[in-house]
């Protein structure tokens, strides 16, 4: 059987039951986000990309933020509560229905350790499918192991973890840690988890505890190791901050090898689930919210800020453009400087190049809005749209009032306010007519209240 089908018949248990307390903060410290993802859908995403065929998120209790998120992100994935926070153990046995039901492997990951790669689940679950190999445990040289349960070495086997809290003067100096991250050999995870005592010093069900009850039977554990920056969890803001740029340098890099140019990777700032194609130039200072997908030979121009956008082969964007959410932009189109846009299409060739706001629109091919303009999309209760046909021309600093349309090849003078549809190839012009007074102003100032300010005349 291929690699892959065994890691589909493997369980991934998601723990996310922490309080977070050290994040200061009214939201569930899952729910916190590292490169427009949550570090539980981080958790999630990489199982999946792992291959492992199914996934239990174990919450605390009265979660429903966490529950919507989980189910958001992977809506067959099953949620349980641990009602009360009994050690890590007994967190993963709250998904004892779904252990029972026999897997190869049941993988344990923590839900606010985000930089855990698809590669090392995927290398624990293996191992614990070969041989007699009964527990895996992604393990890592700690700079500072202060707090990290230790991992107790028998030659290349491993025979137990001490928490730090329980462990001797001589264990303490141990540097090799345990990553949190653990598989169990399927047939034996329940039996293994329940045989788990919480005789310790902060009296919990440890899960760690596993290796050595493995031991104790004359199965044997390994250790998997990673670098350090792999195992780094997310306790306060400040390892929030750090878990951020390791993974912000990954997508760089990611990015870069893909064939995409930036110019000054280290001020770009991607999602995980950014999108680029080939020959896409990146100019410095931008940020991809997100949902952002970008085909090939595009041009983002230096500060722009994208969210939930498609951007066409060809397209160039920016500098200082802000796309939205639903802002589509077809092959070759252009947004220029301090234009927004938010759920609208922009037909392939369009252009919208300075100053303006396009919501709930839709743009034709080759369309040219000018300066300023503005689709008034909102009547303070509900939204409207705009529609504008291929190959119009929209002057400067015009409002068009939705819900409106401009026909295709149709005009709109400068400076109008349009209120009503304007047919194919018609001129619509919505202001007041110029005035011109030829001499007015030096009658003006001839005016007697005025002469005693006694303005020059000229
Ligand atoms: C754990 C490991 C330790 C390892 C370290 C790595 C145990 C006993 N210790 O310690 O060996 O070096 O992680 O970061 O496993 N959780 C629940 N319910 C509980 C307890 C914990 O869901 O009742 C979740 C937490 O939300 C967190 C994870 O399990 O996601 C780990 O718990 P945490 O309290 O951070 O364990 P550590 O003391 O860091
Ligand atoms: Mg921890």
């Amino acid at each position: 059987m291929s690699a892959q089908k065994d890691a589909a018949s493997c369980l991934a248990v998601i723990l996310a039951a922490g309080e977070g307390t050290r994040m200061k903060s009214a939201r569930p410290k899952v729910l916190h986000e590292v490169a427009g993802r949550s570090l539980v859908g981080h958790a999630l995403k990489s199982a999946e990309a792992a291959g492992l065929g199914r996934a239990v998120v174990v919450i605390g209790p009265d979660r429903p933020d966490v529950a919507k998120e989980v189910t958001r992100l992977v809506p067959e994935a099953e949620v349980v509560e641990q009602r009360e926070r009994c050690g890590t153990a007994h967190a993963v046995l709250q998904a004892e229905r779904a252990i029972g039901v026999g897997h190869k492997a049941i993988v344990v990951l923590f839900g606010d350790t985000p930089l855990v790669r698809p590669e090392t689940i995927r290398a624990l679950a293996e191992a614990v499918q070969q041989g007699k190999t009964a527990v895996a445990v992604m393990g890592f040289q700690a700079k500072d192991p202060t707090g990290y349960g230790r991992l107790i070495m028998d030659g290349t086997d491993l025979i137990g973890i001490r928490e730090h809290k329980d462990a001797s003067e001589k264990e303490r100096a141990i540097t090799l840690c345990n990553g949190g991250l653990m598989a169990l050999r399927g047939d034996l995870a329940l039996g293994l988890l329940k045989s788990v005592q919480s005789k310790n010093a902060q009296n919990e069900f440890y899960l760690t505890d596993c290796v050595g009850l493995a031991c104790a039977r004359g199965l044997a554990a390994r250790v998997i190791e990673v670098p350090e920056e792999e195992a780094l969890g997310v306790n306060d803001r400040v390892q929030l901050a750090a878990c951020e740029a390791v993974l912000q340098n990954r997508l760089r890099e990611q990015h870069m090898r893909n064939g995409v140019t930036l110019i000054a990777p280290e001020t770009v700032f991607f999602s995980t689930d950014t999108v680029i194609g080939r020959d896409v130039l990146i100019e410095p200072n931008c940020v991809f919210g997100p949902g952002v997908t970008i085909a090939d030979n595009a041009v983002i121009h230096a500060f722009s800020h994208l969210e939930g956008a498609k951007v066409a082969a060809g397209a160039n964007v920016g500098p200082f453009a802000r796309l939205r959410p639903g802002a589509n932009l077809g092959e070759g189109a252009k947004v220029g400087n301090f234009v927004e846009v938010k759920n609208a299409d922009l037909g392939a060739g369009a252009k919208v190049s300075h100053l303006t706001y396009l919501g709930d629109a839709t743009i034709g091919a080759e369309a040219n809005i000018g300066a300023g303009t503005i689709t008034c999309n909102y009547d303070g209760f509900r939204k409207f749209r705009t529609e504008i046909g291929a190959g119009a021309f929209v002057g400067s600093n015009s409002s068009l009032v939705a819900p409106v349309t401009i026909g295709e090849g149709a005009f709109v003078g400068s400076g109008s306010v349009v209120t009503k549809n304007v047919p194919p190839n018609a001129l619509a012009v919505a202001r007041g007519h110029q005035v011109t007074k030829e001499g007015w102003a030096n009658s003006f100032r001839a005016r007697p209240e005025n002469q005693a300010k006694k303005k020059p005349s000229r």
